[in-house]
């Protein structure tokens, strides 16, 4: 916990994105918290070494496809000029939204995601989540990854 009133969980892993999406793969999901609630929530993410951007991320079975299997889907806010399999996906995740749910249309699932990313552009502007930016989790050597199975 840090900040005021801000909980943060961190994650360091290999990815793999295309375009702004990445999943983590089974292993990582399995050594998750699994404390933590499903539901979509948002925070910062960076890939490799590069810059620090907004994320939303969605952590959970993904009704609208009846997954079988948990899943944690980032979606970075940020275009990415290439993919980046194999590069080290850090999180910090500093806020919730809602949780998941089901929708009648695939429509209504991308209208809703895209109000989640308006949400989360906003919640991270404020100064409690904005400083977390520019945690020193970021800048961790690969050496030090936290949380990689
Ligand atoms: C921010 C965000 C919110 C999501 N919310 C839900 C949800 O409430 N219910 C659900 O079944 N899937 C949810 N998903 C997972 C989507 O089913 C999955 O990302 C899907 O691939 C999105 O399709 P699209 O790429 O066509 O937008 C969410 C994903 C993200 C990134």
């Amino acid at each position: 916990t840090r900040g005021r009133g801000v909980q943060a969980a961190a994650f360091q892993v290999r990815g793999s994105g295309c375009g702004s999406e990445t999943n983590f793969s089974e292993q990582v999901v399995e050594s998750f918290p699994s404390d933590i609630p499903t539901g979509i929530y948002y925070g910062w993410a960076c890939v490799g070494n590069g810059d620090v951007h907004k994320m939303v991320v969605s952590i959970g079975w993904n009704p609208f496809y009846k997954n079988i299997k948990k899943s944690v889907e980032t979606h970075i806010i940020h275009t990415f000029k290439e993919d980046f399999y194999g590069e080290i996906l850090s999180i910090v995740i500093t806020g919730y939204i809602r949780p998941e749910k089901n929708f009648d249309s695939l429509d209504a699932l991308i209208l809703a995601i895209q109000e989640d990313i308006e949400e989360a552009k906003r919640q991270l502007d404020l100064p409690e989540h904005l400083k977390l930016k520019e945690d020193n989790f970021f800048h961790l050597p690969e050496g030090k990854i936290v949380n990689n199975r």
